[in-house]
């Protein structure tokens, strides 16, 4: 990986810079990161080649019927975990030096960044070890384990697990690897815009969701260096959504993140990084409500026959949401499909 950050074990000083300069999820701005490149995204795409899969593109008659021209999904939630955080997270690993390597990774996460965390340092032959909040979904809990990280439990909120999981990296020599501030995830995560321009070459509109900025930083990236007429829109949970505050001020602000059923975009202030990103190249970013996102995974499991989490179809949402506002050929990226079932069977009972 060309990535001008990576594989050195100034990385490792700078993750424990980071540690001790914030317990919110945000990079130090003395490790200096640099914005990935296209070609930082293609060199992430050759490593990640035979480790993740192409994920299909399908067409939604029901939503461009809706949205009134065509509508494609791509579908992430059918990525290996459930969701495309393997992408960053094998990225980051396989960019690491032999001596961060033995010295193990931690990572903190709700759920889809535990399983791609885990699984990536399990193909690397990497010790994992992911501190989860409580409460976090035991699906994603047990998924982790059994990719094979040790799961330890830290605070209520993802943001005291990070915590505990810089703790952990101090203590231990740990690599920590943040879900969102890292040019390597930002560069892994940017494969799935190559991907979307490869299936879909002349698409006029990517919606994708956003928690700190990471994928949809990425996905930006890559599509607007290959072309830059189309247009990259953001979404979040209305309930969560430090982007639209930050943006309007020019650098990343903290708000409250109350309740969603999204909990993978809940994020209480954006990425350091990914905020640089995203304010120079995602057009917009908008915010759905609970209704909508609720309406968007029953709709995603009842029209498409695909199972999505709540983040997931945060895309969809929007497009619910003002169907009027798009233009075509439209791709909604479905980020995730770890879906709690118990959660889901309350939701189809609400639609
Ligand atoms: C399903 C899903 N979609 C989108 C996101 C947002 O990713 P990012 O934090 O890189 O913006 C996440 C983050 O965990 C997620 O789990």
């Amino acid at each position: 990986m060309p990535s001008r950050t990576t594989g050195t074990d100034a990385d490792a000083d700078a993750d424990a810079a980071t540690a001790s300069a914030t317990a919110t999820a945000t990079a130090d701005p003395r490790s200096g990161a640099v914005p990935p490149t296209l070609a930082d995204i293609r060199a992430a795409g050759a490593v990640l080649d035979g480790v993740v899969r192409t994920t299909p593109m399908t067409h939604s008659r029901h939503l461009s019927g809706l949205v009134g021209c065509p509508v494609h999904l791509k579908c992430e939630n059918l990525q290996r975990t459930g969701s495309f955080k393997l992408r960053g997270g094998y990225a980051r690993l396989a960019a690491l030096s032999p001596r961060q390597r033995a010295a193990g990774v931690v990572a903190a996460s709700a759920g889809n960044h535990a399983q791609g965390v885990a699984l990536a340092a399990a193909l690397l032959g990497v010790r994992a070890t992911v501190f989860m909040p409580e409460g976090a979904p035991a699906g994603k809990a047990a998924a982790t384990r059994r990719h094979g990280a040790e799961v330890r439990t830290a605070g209520r909120v993802v943001d005291e697990a990070l915590a505990a999981a810089q703790d952990h990296a101090r203590r231990t020599g740990a690599v920590l690897i943040h879900p969102f501030d890292h040019p390597d995830v930002i560069a892994g995560q940017g494969t799935v815009g190559l991907e979307i321009l490869a299936q879909l070459p002349w698409t006029a509109t990517v919606v994708v969701a956003v928690g700190g900025g990471g994928l949809a930083a990425g996905v930006a990236t890559a599509v607007k260096a290959l072309r830059p007429q189309t247009r990259v829109i953001g979404v979040q949970a209305e309930n969560a959504a430090p982007y639209p505050p930050s943006l309007a001020s020019g650098r990343p602000t903290a708000v409250r993140a109350g309740t969603t059923i999204a909990d993978g975009i809940k994020v209480a202030r954006p990425g350091e990084l990914p905020f640089r990103i995203v304010k120079d190249l995602v057009d917009e970013v908008r915010t759905v409500g609970e209704d909508a996102l609720r309406s968007a995974q029953h709709l995603c499991l009842e029209r498409a026959k695909l199972l999505v989490e709540p983040a997931g179809a945060a895309p969809v949402a929007a497009l619910l949401a003002a169907p009027e506002s798009f233009t075509g050929p439209l791709v909604a990226v479905l980020s995730g499909g770890n879906a709690d079932l118990a959660e889901l069977g309350r939701t189809l009972g609400a639609c």
